[in-house]
């Protein structure tokens, strides 16, 4: 009886009941897992009930149920999209063989190393976000941003699923590490840089959700595409789910826009820190951080890596399906921007070492859409300015522009002029110290912190009001 109690505390659409192997694997991997959760997970209110949606099933209409939850006790599970009968490989040297439902033995290593660096931004993003439910603006943000957190808890149990399931001993070991390696830890950091950085305040994490969690969404659109069915199926169902964290940064960058535009109207100035406001060129200073750092994790724009995981049929393109190309590339080119004799220049170079730029170039007209939306905001309060996605070479660490400095807007600039404009291009130690001392918890009901403003809805058709954290 113990082991059908287990069962229903995982649950899951992958048979787990018939496969006793990798059961007892999962079993194993749990207490370790709450215990990750509970050392570096949200702080605070892990007694306290929240009004969070669950998995529960994997078709497009109700998979999500509403209900209070204390997270420790949240449903992680294991969800699969259903499987397309008879899919085939769309993309590289396997293209029309059927898709591969088991690892095959030749990119055993490759296969493993995509899924555990995907896997790391999982329990990362948790770590980064921790101390924020101390300082929420409202009982409604404090609701998302625990949702965001239980999710990215279940997408890294999505990943070690795939480990444990179809990696054997070395998937086991890595499943492990997930939960040693600690962001920002100097001994054992987590993989990609932007997952090392502080979430330090609400305004960090919403930018955070937008640009980085969005990188997310890309590298998960691609993974979706591979000849490995059970990676597919796994991202995309997890795309579901990253869909609302998508939500919950434009949202909220979009609500603090909006307050920043109430209180320059309301006292005629924009000089909104007097009032408790966040003006609109620190959130574009915010903008530039986030953005910057969340272009490297494409990694650089010309990569055999790349060029390797598409032709051996392990990620496609985004949206590989709708292309109408011959889903091989060896004869196509792409425009890359890059660095040449001190110039930006843009260049076609062959398509498949290009893949990364690609990717890139999607998410950046996707992350152009949401800036839109907030410029409507801006417009709509009838002030005259515009917050701009920087230049693809600003502010980079990673890729053919990192040797150079780069202003926002394109310009080669010398490393003096770099120096004199830097407190206008990135958050400054003030901006962060203004930012924080704003970070003082409103948990009432139906109220908001002064610098942003209520959505224009609350979850799951629940007024704005809605007690979405129990305190009592
Ligand atoms: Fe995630
Ligand atoms: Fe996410």
């Amino acid at each position: 009886m113990a082991s059908v109690d287990y069962l229903e505390r995982i649950p899951n659409n992958v048979n787990l009941r018939e496969n006793r192997r990798l059961l007892r694997a999962l079993e194993e991997w749990q207490p370790r897992y709450l215990s990750w959760w509970n050392e570096v997970g949200p702080e605070g209110y892990q007694a306290k009930d929240v009004y969070l949606r669950t998995a529960v099933s994997v078709d497009r209409e109700g998979w999500a149920h509403f209900d209070y939850v204390k997270m420790p006790e949240y449903r992680w599970g294991i969800f699969l999209a259903e499987s397309e009968p008879n899919r085939v490989i769309g993309f590289g040297d396997h293209q029309g063989h059927p898709a591969w439902q088991d690892v095959p033995g030749e990119y055993r290593g490759t296969l493993r190393r995509l899924i555990v660096t995907q896997g790391d931004t999982e329990p990362a993003s948790v770590e980064q976000q921790r101390h924020l439910g101390r300082t929420c603006p409202s009982l409604y943000d404090m609701r998302n941003i625990f949702q965001v957190n239980v999710e990215e808890g279940r997408h890294l149990w999505a990943m070690v699923y795939l480990l444990q399931a179809y990696f054997g001993r070395d998937g086991r070991e890595e499943a492990d590490e997930l939960l040693r390696r600690r962001s920002g830890d100097s001994d054992k950091p987590r993989i990609l840089g932007a997952f090392n950085e502080k979430t330090p305040d609400w305004l960090s994490f919403f930018m955070f959700s937008f640009f980085t969690d969005r990188d997310g969404k890309y590298q998960l659109a691609a993974l979706a595409e591979s000849g490995f069915d059970p990676l597919s199926r796994t991202c995309r169902f997890m795309l579901t789910e990253e869909a609302h964290h998508m939500f919950v940064g434009e949202t909220g960058v979009g609500r603090i826009v909006q307050r920043a535009c109430e209180l320059q109207r309301e006292h005629r100035t924009d000089d909104i820190r007097r009032f408790g406001g966040i003006d609109l060129s620190t959130i574009q200073r915010y903008l530039n951080f986030h953005f910057s750092v969340s272009l490297d994790l494409f990694g650089a724009e010309v990569s055999t890596n790349a060029a390797n995981f598409y032709t051996l049929g392990l990620k496609g393109r985004f949206e590989e399906g709708k292309k109408s190309d011959d889903h091989r590339l060896h004869e196509a080119t792409y425009p890359v921007t890059t660095l040449e004799h001190g110039q930006i220049v843009s260049r076609d170079t062959p398509a498949l070492v290009s893949l990364n730029e690609r990717l890139r170039d999607d998410y950046i007209a996707d992350c152009q859409r949401g800036v839109e939306r907030w410029n409507q905001v801006i417009k709509r309060h009838g002030i005259d300015v515009e917050l701009r996605l920087p230049h693809r070479g600003f502010h980079r660490a990673i890729g053919g522009c990192a040797a150079a400095r780069i202003a926002p807007d394109g310009r080669l600039v010398s490393e003096a002029e770099w120096q004199a404009k830097q407190a206008e291009w990135l958050p400054t130690g003030e901006d962060q110290e203004y930012v924080a001392s704003l970070m003082k918890p409103v948990v009432a009901r139906g109220q908001f912190a002064n610098w942003i403003a209520p959505p224009a809805r609350g979850i799951n058709s629940k007024p704005v009001d809605f007690e979405y954290v129990r305190l009592e």
